[in-house]
């Protein structure tokens, strides 16, 4: 079990918003937190990626307990996430925007990057870089363009490299394609299922888009008002009649 978390509690000032929630994520598979609006997803991935302490409950990785550990440590461990809302550096171009993290992840190891005041990369961290964006699907004529001046969906991919970037044990995505067009968000899912088969890294991701979940999700659990309804096979839990009276009832097309 490469993430385990148990008996999750969590509260925003008086208000519970989690209430013993557990979940364990297994090396290389996929598993999916889906759920209404306000369910308590963000604030659980808060609380596995170390930007919020729970009040209660535990969180191992890789047998390790990090419950207590910040964000920045959890990272160097091998957490690459991404956000609901993509948080890049707008005034750098997308180029920058990739080398800083690879520079970041070589130095945290212990190796060279080259001077820090240089601009010029290292040629094998500007190759890395490049074949990140590349594999997103940014052509080479928009590596220089400020990230302020992206769309949506390319802020969502350029952060993608971001994370791709600290090449982490374990992805944690809120919500990979929100707020996406219809094609953005078909792109990303051929993107992630490629990004799988190829890698075998470990997933963990909420979505609102069901296509996308029934695709790529190995594990499936669905949190309602702050606790587990239900979590197993996708095809079982979609199957199960609280989940479609809760959830799937909202997207019947696709149940
Ligand atoms: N910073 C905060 N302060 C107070 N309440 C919050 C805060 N963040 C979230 N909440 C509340 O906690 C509950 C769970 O919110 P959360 O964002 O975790 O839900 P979610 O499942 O991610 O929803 P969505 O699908 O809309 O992203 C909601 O009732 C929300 O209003
Ligand atoms: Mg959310």
């Amino acid at each position: 079990m490469i993430l385990d978390a148990q008996g999750i509690e969590m509260s925003y000032g008086a208000l519970k918003v989690l209430h013993g929630v557990s979940l364990q994520a297994e090396e290389g598979r996929t598993l999916a937190i889906i759920g209404p609006n306000g369910a308590g997803k963000t604030t659980l991935f808060k609380v596995l990626t170390g930007e919020r302490l729970p009040s209660a409950g535990t969180v191992r990785f890789r047998g390790e307990d990090v419950t207590t550990l910040p964000a920045f440590r959890r990272a160097r461990l091998g957490f690459g996430r991404t956000f609901q809302v993509a948080r890049i550096f707008s005034e750098l171009d997308l180029m920058a925007n990739v080398v800083i993290p690879i520079e970041a992840r070589i130095r945290a190891g212990g190796g060279s990057a080259g001077p820090r005041w240089r601009w010029t990369p290292m040629p094998e961290v500007r190759a890395e870089a490049e074949g990140i964006l590349e594999r997103l699907g940014f052509a080479r004529s928009r590596w220089e363009d400020e990230a302020q001046f992206l769309s949506h969906g390319d802020r969502k991919r350029l952060e993608f490299c971001v994370a791709l970037a600290t090449r982490p044990g374990i992805l944690m995505l809120d919500e990979p394609t929100a707020g996406m067009s219809p094609s953005d968000r078909r792109e990303m899912t051929r993107f992630l299922a490629r990004l799988k088969t190829e890698t075998g890294i470990t997933i963990v991701m909420t979505e609102h888009d069901m296509d996308l979940i029934f695709e790529l999700a190995d594990t499936l659990m669905v949190l309602n008002y702050g606790e587990v309804i239900a979590a197993g096979e996708p095809s079982q839990v979609r199957d199960d009649p609280l989940v479609k009276k809760v959830y799937l009832g909202h997207g019947a097309q696709h149940a």
